[in-house]
């Protein structure tokens, strides 16, 4: 049974680890250059309009981001890519992260070039949410590789899904 506010937090860390999520890289672009964030929080919201949600801690170097430019995308990584999600997980200077890959610019916004998905979104909304932001994109541009692999988070580690072993009904 935990007791401490440590031991809460490490509780509740163990038990949301069994929610098995992708993981993103999320990029805004501002007067001062590039930002970049590995992010799991991250889910669809609505179909009409086309909206989704990614969560920023407030202490994150992101959020002022996307906060100034009212834009945002979501970069879907691979199975593979652990190593370009350590470096946008890490407080390196953001040009430094954007070494580590190739992108275009898509609507104003950096957009990995192998990237297994994404969207390019308008900040709907940026609503508080105890020590991180959710801020709501109405997405505005999409696409995806149909073949590709997902780069998985679950029980706190990286994680990949076998192809030939998916449970379809
Ligand atoms: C797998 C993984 C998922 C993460 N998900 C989130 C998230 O959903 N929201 C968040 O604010 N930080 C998340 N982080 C932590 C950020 O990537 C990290 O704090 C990063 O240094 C923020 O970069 P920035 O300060 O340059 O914006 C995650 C880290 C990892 C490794």
């Amino acid at each position: 049974m935990p007791g401490s506010a440590l031991d809460v937090t490490r509780a509740f860390r163990a038990s949301i680890g069994q929610f098995a999520t992708g993981v993103t890289i999320v990029t805004a672009s501002g007067p001062r250059g590039h930002a970049g964030m590995t992010t799991n929080a991250v889910s669809s919201l609505s179909l009409d309009p086309i909206l989704l949600i990614a969560c920023f801690d407030n202490t994150s170097r992101t959020l002022p981001v996307v906060r100034e430019s009212g834009r945002f995308a979501v970069n879907v990584l691979r199975a593979g890519d652990e190593d370009l999600a350590a470096v946008f997980a890490s407080k390196r200077v953001p040009e430094e992260k954007f070494e580590a890959v190739t992108h275009s610019v898509e609507h104003g916004v950096p957009v990995l070039d192998d990237a297994l998905a994404w969207f390019v979104c308008d900040v709907h909304e940026l609503l508080p949410g105890g020590d991180h932001t959710i801020a709501v994109g109405r997405v505005t541009a999409f696409d995806h590789d149909p073949a590709g692999e997902p780069l998985l988070w679950f029980r706190g580690g990286y994680a990949h899904i076998d192809p030939n072993d998916l449970a379809r009904e």
